[in-house]
């Protein structure tokens, strides 16, 4: 049984004030039992969505940290969102974050990023950085909001578009959001 790290409500508030949530949520580690609810919102959230095979490798490589966001209420069970990365010595970087269409701006992804930086930090990461698109603007103002600033560009990244992907670094001095340390479980 996948085991729950985070509660949504109760004393674990995201950084940013959830206006209208309506649903609840715990974050689990992600297992393969997610790859049906994870691939179901990849495939919806991404012009070139990983494939199932993309994904298993990633479930699969050493230093990787993965949570999905598992629906508390009304339909128990759902997965609502999901981010990965991977840590190497005190460098994480961030490959997916992505949240269910009718769960977004709910704080749902900045639960998401704030567990996923606070698990990294406990490891040691001090230097987390990601792509994206230059197109992606609420993916854009979504790190911004946390603090991640563009240190680069690399030119025609995304193929399917021909698309630079903007290059954003987060340096962590402080601990993330200033959530309370006590609200997280080692995973
Ligand atoms: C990016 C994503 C994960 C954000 O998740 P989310 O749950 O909607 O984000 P949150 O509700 O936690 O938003 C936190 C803050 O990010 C910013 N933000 C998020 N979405 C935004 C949007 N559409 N427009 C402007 N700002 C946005 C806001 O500052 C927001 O705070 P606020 O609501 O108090 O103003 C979500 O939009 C998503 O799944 N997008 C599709 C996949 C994707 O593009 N992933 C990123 C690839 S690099």
């Amino acid at each position: 049984m996948a085991e729950h790290h985070a509660g949504w409500s109760s004393n674990h508030q995201p950084a940013h004030a959830p206006g209208g949530l309506e649903a609840a949520a715990a974050i689990a580690i992600m297992t393969p039992a997610h790859i049906a609810g994870v691939m179901a919102i990849e495939q919806s959230a991404f012009a070139a969505p990983w494939t199932r095979e993309l994904l298993c490798q990633e479930l699969a490589a050493p230093g990787g940290l993965r949570y999905v966001a598992i629906r508390t209420r009304p339909q128990r069970g759902d997965i609502a969102g999901y981010i990965c990365g991977m840590l190497v010595l005190d460098e994480c970087s961030i490959h997916k974050i992505a949240c269910h269409p009718g769960c977004r701006r709910r704080g749902m992804g900045g639960m998401l990023l704030r567990y996923f930086m606070q698990q990294a930090m406990g490891r040691g990461a001090r230097l987390f950085m990601l792509e994206v698109r230059e197109s992606n603007v609420a993916a854009r103002q979504f790190y911004h909001s946390f603090g991640f600033v563009q240190t680069g560009r690399r030119r025609g990244y995304y193929s399917d578009a021909h698309e630079d992907a903007l290059v954003l670094h987060y340096r962590a001095a402080d601990p993330v959001g200033g959530a309370p340390a006590a609200d997280i479980i080692s995973g």
